[in-house]
């Protein structure tokens, strides 16, 4: 069988190749998630974006028989993590273990080099599953574990969300744009997740400015995704003590993405973590019935946000892994 690899570049390609990436892609979705898979019409919205709000992406397609089969996706971070990719391979369930997820990532390897990268990183391996098998094989190694964990709209009773505010602060809220007066402190807040558990990962929490805050709000404004935040401010000092993250992508409309959750060491323990995020649901039932689940991840290890996160209605369903192995084992195989 003759595998061909070749780069993608979704600008150039036409409409079959789109659909042929869109049916590969779809394919491997839905083994690992009953969530629904993005429209064809968003998919090929964000095949086309240049940049994904991780860093510039690059793609590879590989065909047998003139039909594509898999895909590979280089995505290059910027900012703290330029020493590094997160690489992604996905191959039609009927067409593995013939070496085609093998012939992709390799065929990243010389933009990856390129591009000054010495880490090549896998990221949300079902653990023990065919993709951490594969990447094991090829000389990756497990750096954290993640639960995933969602929580189910209608079936939480709201009452788990009327949480009253902790002694000594009060809750505030926004989509898109921070407040001025607000944007110094929550930008600190944010710099709180650089405390999360880390495991031997390479990967670096961003480090929070004003700057770098407004460039996100941007980034996701331009590609419509809702941001909806919720904070909790310390009413003596009017210090942004803690923050919460929920993100609606127009792909998928009726999911809500908790994204990052921080509190400042000088606050922790009160219960604002539980507070705040009980809040953002409260807020999102509220103004967006039509979502009807929430997803998380969480590094296994932080027993204290997995915990919050059943406090408020979340399961935790399954636990997925980041591998990394450094580009120099990759190239020596080849
Ligand atoms: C991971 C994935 C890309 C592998 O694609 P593939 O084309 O089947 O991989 P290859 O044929 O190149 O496999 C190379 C070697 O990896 C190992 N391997 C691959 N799949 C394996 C499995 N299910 N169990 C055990 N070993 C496996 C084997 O050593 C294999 O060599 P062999 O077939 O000669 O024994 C594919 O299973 C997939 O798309 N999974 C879903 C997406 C995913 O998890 N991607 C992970 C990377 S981001």
């Amino acid at each position: 069988m003759h595998i061909d690899i070749a780069p993608f570049v979704p600008a150039l390609a036409t409409e079959h190749e789109i659909a042929e990436c869109y049916e590969a892609s779809t394919a491997v979705f839905r083994e690992f998630s009953d969530w629904p898979a993005p429209s064809y019409a968003s998919f090929v919205e964000e095949l086309r974006m240049p940049t994904s709000l991780l860093g510039s992406q690059r793609y590879w397609v590989a065909r047998t028989g003139g039909r594509i089969v898999g895909m590979a996706t280089l995505t290059l971070p910027e900012h703290e993590n330029v020493e590094l990719t997160i690489t992604s391979v996905r191959v039609v369930p009927e067409s593995r273990r013939q070496g085609i997820g093998t012939a992709l990532l390799r065929a990243t390897l010389p933009d990856s080099r390129a591009a000054g990268r010495v880490v090549v990183t896998g990221q949300g391996l079902k653990v023990g599953g065919e993709g951490e098998k594969w990447a094991s094989a090829l000389g990756f190694a497990r750096v954290q574990e993640f639960v995933l964990q969602d929580l189910a709209v209608p079936d939480v009773d709201p009452r788990l969300w009327r949480v009253a505010a902790p002694d000594g602060y009060r809750a505030e809220q926004w989509t898109g744009a921070a407040p001025e007066a607000l944007v110094a402190g929550y930008a600190r807040a944010r710099t709180a997740i650089m405390d999360a558990p880390a495991g031997e990962s390479s990967l670096r929490f961003p480090d929070w400015t004003v700057d770098r805050v407004r460039r996100h709000e941007a980034d996701l404004r331009e590609r419509g995704e809702e941001q909806r935040i919720v904070v909790a401010v310390h009413e003596s000092t009017g210090a942004v003590a803690g923050l919460t993250e929920m993100v609606i992508s127009p792909s998928r409309p009726t999911l809500g993405y908790q994204q990052e959750t921080a509190v400042l060491p000088a606050f922790r323990g009160h219960g604002l973590g539980r507070f705040i995020k009980a809040r953002q649901m409260q807020w999102l039932r509220a103004e967006r019935p039509e979502i009807s689940r929430v997803a998380t991840n969480t590094a296994a290890d932080n027993s204290h946000m997995i915990r919050v996160n059943h406090q408020v209605g979340y399961r935790t369903n399954a636990t997925v892994a980041d591998v990394e192995a450094h580009i120099d084992t990759l190239e020596a195989r080849w």
